[in-house]
């Protein structure tokens, strides 16, 4: 009977071949699953070889228990080589598909701006800046008394009809949207009075008007105010001249108007010479020659007296003007609903 077990061995020796060629052929997850079943599994077809160990001579059978435990290691390792690299070119394949090309521009995240009201605004303060004007801000609600009364108009004085006014319901129209920056003047005086000061006062005022291409319930002022002693208009000549020609170029020329404003005597209106004919005339200045930039003067008596200054001992100008207006000159923006519309193609063309 010795040769049975050689003949057995020798077939634990095909089957094992027979397997490994089998996981050669077994590509895939699915594959490599059914192959461990068929071969290594609780009935696989090399594991049920133990069970015919009953079969042999007793001595016989430590060899062959050996010879099947052996071909089961092999094949297991067989089988974890397998199963790793197939896992190995899983990820492989995986990475190659979703690989990302570093050198590639990236797209940039959409970037918010300033918008066209705000970077005018900026500029002509950073202007000023530079003249020594410091910034004050004051509130866009106001009493009538501030926005009005004491920049000298009396009550149910006809200039107030210059301005048709946002009242807050239930004040007894005591209390308003301001109508103008003005009103700062009052709240900058009487936070420095006695002391000398030179502030620009920028912000939103509100006026209750049809809107129209030329026209809107809101936009921003920049009002300027100097008082201290022996403030002439001058003085006044000089920071319009040296505002134009930081903020237009130095060959734009001024030309001062009188005119009349409840809270400055004398006042003024100033033109800056056309940019673009350079007072020939044309279509932007209306054949003028001249634009119309901003309104003056030398600070009412009443007016220091109400901010709180002695009009015997200091003096003060005032001026104020429109940025929205100056932007929408040099950049040919022919109405002004433009700029609270909220379409994205005007407001991209800016800053
Ligand atoms: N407050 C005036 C307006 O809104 C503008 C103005 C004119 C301001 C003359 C001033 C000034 O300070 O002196 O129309």
């Amino acid at each position: 009977m010795g040769s049975e077990p050689i003949a057995t061995i020798a077939r634990i020796e095909m089957l094992r071949r027979e397997a490994e060629v089998a996981l050669d052929a077994a590509k895939g997850d699915a594959a490599l699953t059914a192959w461990k079943g068929e071969w290594l599994g609780k009935g696989g077809r090399i594991t049920s070889l133990l069970r015919s160990v009953g079969a042999l001579d007793a001595a016989d059978r430590p060899a062959f228990g050996a010879a099947v435990n052996a071909a089961s290691r092999t094949l297991e390792a067989a089988y974890e080589a397998a199963a790793s690299s197939r896992q190995a070119d899983a990820m492989a394949s995986a990475l190659a598909a979703e690989a990302i090309d570093v050198t590639l521009p990236g797209t940039p995240p959409p970037r918010g701006r300033l918008h066209p009201s705000t970077i005018i605004l900026r500029r002509m303060l950073d202007i000023f800046a530079e003249m020594g004007f410091q910034v004050f801000l004051s509130r866009e609600v106001e009493l009538d008394d501030v926005n009005f009364t004491l920049l000298n108009h009396p009550p149910h004085h006809p200039a107030r009809d210059m301005q048709d006014t946002f009242y807050i319901a239930g004040t007894n129209e005591q209390v308003l949207l301001r109508t103008h920056t003005s009103p700062g003047q009052i709240r900058a005086m009487g936070a420095y009075a006695p002391d000398p000061i030179r502030i620009v006062l920028p912000g939103m005022v509100y006026r209750n008007e049809k809107i129209t291409p030329r026209s809107e319930i809101q936009f921003t002022q920049v009002e300027g105010l100097a008082v201290g002693p022996h403030i002439t208009m001058a003085n006044l000549r000089g920071t319009i001249d040296g505002f134009v020609h930081r903020y237009y170029g130095p060959n734009r020329r001024t030309r001062f108007r009188t005119s009349y404003f409840p809270f400055t005597e004398p006042s003024a209106e100033v033109d800056v010479s056309c940019g673009l004919c350079d007072g020939a005339g044309c279509r932007l200045c209306k054949d003028a020659g001249w634009l119309e930039i901003l309104g003056c003067g030398m600070v009412h008596p009443n007016v220091l007296a109400n901010g709180g200054y002695d009009p015997a001992v200091v003096s003060g100008f005032a001026f104020g003007l429109g940025p929205m207006r100056a932007q929408m000159m040099a950049h040919g923006i022919d109405d002004i609903r433009h700029y609270w519309g909220n379409d994205v193609r005007f407001l991209e063309q800016f800053g």
